[in-house]
């Protein structure tokens, strides 16, 4: 087999709704203020799609915008891999309506569900299928319409979810050094019950109870899901950068997931990052879960933080939990 890196990020495409919903929007319908979102989350605003825009349809708007960036044709493509934990239907997979829209014809399509981290586990499978020889182009999507899971009277969840979607095509790595350098992915389950959505899947299915109890929309016990976000993000920054043989010092940019400034300050502070190295843009979007990487990477390359031969470190943690990190040579 080939030595790494196996496989490379040839772009990143990303698509927001147009409707901004500003923190003020929210305190006028929720007892909450601009002041205490920004000081607690670094949240400004957040972008809300209305019923017209399913995931599918974010998905390819985003996915349009990747392919045409890698000059790949949807008809090249081998794999569909799209994270996502507010799936249009529960079945079949967005990944699929998602095929079907972009006229991949040759592609193998399913959904994963690995909360905040999608983007990060979903380019983990596309570069084992490219490494193992079952494709050379992959279609990485982390896309989510969080705001048709989220309880707009709990004004803890509330002010933290957007809606967006990211993606990137994953390739055969073109040049020796370019590419996945590493990733990391882990999970412990025994902690979901922190940050779920109880009601509304087979163990309990929609039905009145569920409506009336609100149990289909997430719950979060928020200090604790907090506490260890930072542990965890922390553990897999070293990680990555342990498998990768990369030292901090050699990183260029910190592409953490957008949850909560405060988690991102954390994490960059055990990485030794100064935040000048850190990509931050959840004023804008806010907690966009599998979304969240993708948004943050487009910004960067557009503004000219990432270019060939930068060093990004990747970061994120959510639901399950789950956490995991890469590190990608641009
Ligand atoms: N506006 C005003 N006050 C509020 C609000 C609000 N929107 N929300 C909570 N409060 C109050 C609480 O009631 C509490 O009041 P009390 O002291 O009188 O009891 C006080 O503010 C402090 O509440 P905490 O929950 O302790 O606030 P904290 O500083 O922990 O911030 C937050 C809450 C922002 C949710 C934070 O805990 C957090 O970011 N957690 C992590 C979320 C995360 O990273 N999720 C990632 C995964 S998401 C996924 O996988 C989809």
């Amino acid at each position: 087999m080939m030595p790494r890196p196996f496989a490379e990020v040839a772009s990143v495409g990303v698509a927001v709704p147009p409707n901004v919903v500003t923190n003020d929007d929210l305190s006028r319908v929720l007892d909450t203020s601009d002041q205490w979102i920004v000081e607690r989350t670094g949240i400004r605003e957040r972008r809300i799609a209305g019923p017209e825009q399913s995931v599918a349809m974010l998905s390819q708007e985003a996915s349009q915008r990747a392919l045409a960036a890698a000059g790949v044709g949807a008809d090249e493509l081998d794999a569909i891999v799209v994270a996502t934990v507010s799936p249009d239907r529960l079945m079949p997979s967005t990944a699929c309506d998602l095929q079907a829209l972009l006229g991949a014809e040759r592609a193998a399509a399913f959904d994963i569900g690995a909360a905040c981290p999608g983007y990060i586990f979903a380019l983990t499978v596309a570069e084992g299928l490219v490494a193992s020889g079952q494709g050379e182009t992959v279609l990485v999507v982390g896309a989510e319409k969080l705001s048709t899971i989220t309880d707009f009277q709990d004004r803890s969840t509330a002010i933290l979810f957007g809606d967006g979607a990211g993606a990137s095509v994953v390739r055969r790595s073109s040049g020796p050094g370019r590419g996945i350098l590493s990733t990391f992915i882990k999970s412990d389950g025994r902690l979901a019950p922190l940050l779920l959505r109880p009601g509304g899947g087979s163990a309990d299915p929609i039905s009145e109870k569920v409506v009336c109890e609100r149990s289909h929309y997430m719950k979060m016990a928020g200090r604790e899901v907090f506490k260890a976000a930072v542990l965890a993000m922390a553990d897999a920054c070293d990680e990555a950068l342990r498998r990768a043989g990369v030292t901090a010092d050699q990183v260029d940019l910190l592409v953490p997931h957008q949850a909560n400034l405060r988690i991102i300050e954390a994490t960059a502070k055990h990485a030794g990052l100064p935040m000048s190295k850190v990509m931050v843009n959840l004023d804008r979007y806010g907690n966009t879960s599998s979304a969240s990487i993708p948004l943050a990477l487009e910004q960067a390359l557009a503004e000219g933080r990432i270019g060939p031969g930068s060093v990004v470190l990747l970061v994120a943690f959510g639901a399950g939990f789950t956490w995991g990190s890469a590190v990608i040579r641009w």
